[in-house]
């Protein structure tokens, strides 16, 4: 049975990636993201986009959730909530929808939130079809 992914973050996971955005350094693009991921043992870890001068130097906020997680001795992400300003839907960038899937799978829901709340949940198999996994490496069970 897939999850409930219309549910959306708690207000712990919610709030948690406000208070994340609003830290965020990013003075070039002015757009301040947070995000926070839930883990297994149901910790959450934070993280916002911190940019750089020299440009391709700066750091989404999903790869600075994932890094604290990782720091901490965890593994799986069980839910993701990534925050933006503005009118469209901040959903993760690209290259961090396959950080998320190191961690994650196909159900993971992933919750795009605005100031104002919760946007729309969507998975990550929504997000990243047919993706490419840790599992992949794996040719020793087949042929
Ligand atoms: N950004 C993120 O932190 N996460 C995303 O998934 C989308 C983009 C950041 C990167 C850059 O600092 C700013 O948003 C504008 O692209």
């Amino acid at each position: 049975m897939p999850q409930d992914t219309d549910q959306g973050p708690d207000r712990e996971m919610f709030e948690l990636a406000v208070a994340a955005m609003d830290k965020a350094y990013a003075p070039y693009s002015n757009f301040q993201v947070g995000a926070v991921v839930r883990s297994a043992s149901g910790a959450l870890y934070a993280g916002c986009n911190v940019e750089n001068a020299a440009y391709p130097q700066g750091c989404c906020a999903e790869a600075s959730a994932i890094s604290a997680m990782v720091a901490a001795g965890e593994r799986r992400i069980t839910e993701v909530a990534v925050i933006g300003r503005g009118e469209h839907l901040v959903t993760p960038c690209g290259g961090c929808r396959q950080r998320i899937r190191e961690f994650a799978d196909d159900a993971t829901p992933i919750h795009v939130c605005g100031p104002e709340g919760p946007r729309r949940s969507l998975t990550l198999g929504e997000l990243l079809p047919l993706s490419f996994g840790p599992g992949h490496l794996d040719t020793t069970t087949k042929e």
